[in-house]
């Protein structure tokens, strides 16, 4: 199993949007992929499999001791989605009590049928414990921010600095900086001074494009249904990296 977790420092940055389409955009290049969905929002089953409606997820199979393949759904393309699932409160505290290190490892590597699927992990946003965990097992992290004021304010203390220091220092770790709009001058400015100070670090630039919500609206990637599209392109030039960073042997 290959883990990719992305999250961010706010919320309604894109994750969401980013693992349902990196996942389609990855099995378009022959990858196996699960996609998971660790939000109790269920948004990213919505995104990928529509037509399912199975309440059964994560959080209910880890309080009922079921194996999380038990919530596989088959989503677009071929990703296989892992939902969140319907869950009451006491099973939602008592996922984050019993998927401590050695437990979570195992469930998300019971997800994966071969050593080279990539699982992919949509978060809540922000650090919460369980954020913290997933990240420690990760094998790349992804960090979504935006092309705003907002998120680049945290730029500077964000991880220590992190996003702005040398490879070296944290190789496994990425930003993708997420609707960029070259008509407003903030947005152009910011994804210039990224490129300047910090290209190594951001495996890619997404730019703001309508297509996304489009597609998302109607339960279908924007990599499936308008493949020449802004959005389509940039998320395939991050899902080659991916598959890139990702695939044994020498790259
Ligand atoms: N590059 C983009 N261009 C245009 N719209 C976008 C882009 N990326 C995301 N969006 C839109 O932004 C909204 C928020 O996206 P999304 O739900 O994926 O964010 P999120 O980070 O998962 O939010 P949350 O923190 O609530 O989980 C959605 O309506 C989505 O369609
Ligand atoms: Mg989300």
């Amino acid at each position: 199993m290959v883990l990719v977790v992305v999250s961010s420092p706010k919320g309604g940055v894109g994750k969401t949007t980013l693992v349902a389409n990196l996942a389609v955009a990855l099995r378009r290049r022959g990858r196996n992929v699960t996609a998971v969905d660790f939000d109790s929002q269920n948004a990213l089953r919505f995104l990928l499999a529509p037509n399912h409606e199975s309440e059964l997820g994560i959080a209910r199979c880890t309080a009922r001791g079921l194996p999380w393949s038990d919530a596989i759904v088959s989503g677009q393309d071929g990703v296989r989605v892992a939902p969140y699932g319907e869950a009451t409160t006491a099973e939602r505290l008592l996922m984050k009590d019993v998927l401590v290190e050695k437990a979570l490892s195992e469930a998300l590597a019971s997800l994966a049928r071969s050593p080279d699927e990539i699982v992919i992990v949509d978060t809540t946003p922000g650090e919460g414990r369980m954020q913290e965990r997933l990240e420690a097992l990760a094998d790349l992290k992804l960090i979504v921010l935006l092309a705003d004021a907002g998120s680049m304010a945290l730029v500077p203390t964000y991880r220590g600095g992190l996003m702005l220091r040398p490879m070296a220092e944290r190789p496994d770790t990425f930003g993708i900086l997420n609707q960029v709009d070259p008509r407003r001058r903030l947005s152009r400015d910011i994804a210039d001074f990224i490129s300047a100070h910090a290209a190594e670090r951001f495996i890619g630039v997404v730019h703001y494009d309508e297509a996304l919500a489009e597609a998302a609206a109607r339960g279908e990637s924007v990599v499936g249904v308008a493949p020449g599209s802004v959005a389509a392109i940039d998320i395939d030039g991050i899902a080659a990296s991916l598959d890139r960073l990702t695939s044994p042997g020498p790259y």
